[in-house]
């Protein structure tokens, strides 16, 4: 095996993926499961102030690879998932808690108490884009990004990622944005914001209506982000969308990608898909004189046509 750790803000990866918030990360078990099948990071569950119920039923539809969700940010509040947390750090490696809230004031508060639980980093979701009040409803413009980042960096002692959304007409200037907010990092991307019709029903299948867009099919959307970003920011970028093999997870890092997440590829193929993404790219690694990650990170910038 090829050496694939990797350092993602002063945090020690064996190996550049991580769990993606949404996906088996609400207990502690599940996380620390995901963590013994092979994730380098695992990233909570978002989590919220109090307890939340989330959407209604239907709230996922299967299409073919991909998902549509409007899960609606159900979470059990950060006073119990604390509990949960705990468990998951005995699992060995850093766990992200990634976090939400309504507006500046109430992230910073989130990222702190999600701090004071014991995460190794914080991620916040300014991307979300199906709960009304959260997410990309309040992480759309620069302005807005560049001062939440601002609100939660300070008082903050641990690495800050901001998670963005793909539902903008530049995610460029809101990188730019999180970085000048003091943001660690940059997570892209979310879901992309859409909506499955029963013709049959004649209604939406989705109780919320809309949703999110997560699997392959949204990959090239993604790696064309993150490749932008990497023109347009000094800090680390983790990509994520549509990743189910190593040569999926290589196109994210050839674009400027330092560690990826993994998220619907759990769903579809178990917890297996770390080992699996990680052994492919060890093979890949061998086979063109590559000893480290970070020596393909962004490369695809520098060969043109
Ligand atoms: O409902 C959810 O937990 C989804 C979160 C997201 O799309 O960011």
């Amino acid at each position: 095996m090829a050496d694939l750790s990797v350092d993602i803000c002063g945090l020690s990866l064996k190996n550049p993926t991580m769990l993606a918030s949404g996906v088996l990360d609400e207990t502690g078990k599940t996380m620390a499961s995901i963590a013994r099948a092979g994730a380098g990071a695992v990233v909570t569950k978002s989590i919220g102030r109090e307890p939340r119920q989330g959407h209604g039923s239907p709230c996922i539809v299967e299409l073919g690879d991909s998902l549509v969700n409007a899960m609606g940010l159900p979470n059990p509040g950060i006073d119990v998932f604390g509990r949960e947390l705990e468990e998951a750090k005995k699992a060995g490696v850093p766990i992200i808690g990634s976090v939400f809230g309504g507006g500046e004031a109430e992230i910073a508060e989130m990222a702190r108490l999600m701090a004071d639980a014991g995460a190794d980093a914080i991620e916040l979701n300014l991307s979300c884009p199906h709960a009304k009040g959260f997410g990309a409803e309040v992480g759309s413009t620069p302005e807005r990004v560049e001062s939440i980042c601002r609100a939660a960096r300070s008082g903050l002692d641990i690495p800050m990622f901001a998670k963005l959304t793909p539902n903008t007409s530049s995610i460029v200037d809101l990188a730019k944005a999180a970085e000048r907010g003091g943001a660690d990092a940059i997570v892209a991307i979310n879901t992309l914001k859409g909506m499955v019709i029963s013709p049959e029903a004649r209604m939406p299948v989705l109780a919320n209506r809309f949703g999110g867009l997560s699997g392959p099919s949204i990959r090239p959307i993604g790696v064309r982000c993150v490749y932008e970003i990497r023109g347009a920011v000094k800090i680390p970028i983790i990509g994520v969308g549509g990743i189910e093999s190593g040569n999926d997870a290589l196109e994210y890092i050839m674009a400027g990608a330092s560690s990826v997440q993994i998220g619907t590829a759990v769903w579809k193929h178990g917890p297996e898909v770390f080992s699996k993404v990680c052994e492919d790219i060890s093979e890949f690694m061998n086979r063109n004189g590559f000893d480290r990650i970070f020596e393909m990170v962004g490369v695809a910038h520098e060969v043109k046509h």
